[in-house]
């Protein structure tokens, strides 16, 4: 079994009109090996962020299975939940909107120790300063507010704290699509880094096939809540089969990473 492992998910809504449900992802099923980064395209409302949310249960699937690591996570009880919750991190895709306006940064980077305990051997202070320099802000941002930074820093600022458990397995829900775009490239970069340096395993949300080409290993592609196509990232970009991936292509500029 693969680090990461999605079968069959499905979530549905009640309609709105009418007796019924909404299928808004189809039976997705997706794997993704150790330190692998997967990236995950299709248009907005395609299912990109629900599938996302289903894989961290942080929305109950209407059917399906997703495993970490070997651990059925949808099986998972309280404390196992606990236990997985601290490995498996999301960064999403506005930076304003996911930092508390009224904490300091040091408050926003200690909270996730202070929600499941430091990890082992770390001292919580310490890892804030260490991980603030690693993801390119100095130690005065620490008695700083959100609203103090520009948005690619808040958005250092979310990934520092996403990674301050030690996660395994990040997923990143459109990390950069509402940065400028050389912001984003920056960001970019640092997300490769960080990968490199802690052996990371991303799911990688976009719509910006460029993006994927660039930093992803495979890609899967979705529409209207199904899968249509998941290959090798440089084969899907440079050679689609599917007429709905060539035409995402078709509507992503170039990017200047
Ligand atoms: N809580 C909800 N109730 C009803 N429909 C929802 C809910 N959340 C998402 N949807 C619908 O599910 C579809 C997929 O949404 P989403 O996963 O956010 O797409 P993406 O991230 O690809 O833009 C959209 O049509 C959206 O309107
Ligand atoms: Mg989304």
């Amino acid at each position: 079994m693969a680090f990461v492992e999605a079968h069959d998910l499905v979530k549905e809504y009640p309609a709105k009109n009418a007796a019924g449900a909404v299928r808004v992802v189809d039976k997705v099923s997706l794997s993704i090996a150790r330190g692998e980064t997967l990236g995950l395209v299709g248009e907005s409302g395609s299912g990109k962020s629900t599938v996302a949310r289903m894989m961290l249960r942080l929305i109950e699937p209407t059917s399906g299975s997703v495993h970490f690591d070997g651990v059925d996570v949808l099986g998972a009880g309280r404390a196992g939940m606990h236990a997985l919750r601290r490995r498996m991190q999301i960064v999403f895709q506005d930076p304003y909107s996911a930092l508390n306006p009224r904490m300091r940064v040091r408050q926003i980077l200690l909270e996730p120790c202070a929600i499941h305990g430091a990890p082992e051997g770390v001292d919580p202070q310490k890892r804030v300063r260490g991980l603030l320099r690693e993801v390119g802000l100095d130690e005065s941002a620490l008695e700083r507010y959100p609203h103090e930074f520009s948005g690619g820093q808040r958005q250092r600022i979310n990934i520092a704290r996403a990674l301050m458990l030690r996660p395994e397995f990040l997923i990143l829900d459109e990390p950069v699509s509402a940065l400028d775009v050389s912001v984003g490239a920056q960001v970019v970069n640092l997300l490769r880094d960080l990968q490199k340096n802690y052996g990371l395993t991303y799911l990688f949300i976009s719509h910006s096939m460029p993006l994927v080409r660039y930093l992803c290993d495979r890609v899967a592609v979705m529409q209207k809540g199904r899968l249509v196509e998941i290959g090798d990232a440089l084969e899907v970009c440079d050679c689609p089969r599917e007429a709905y991936t060539q035409q995402l292509i078709a509507a992503t500029p170039e990017m200047p990473v």
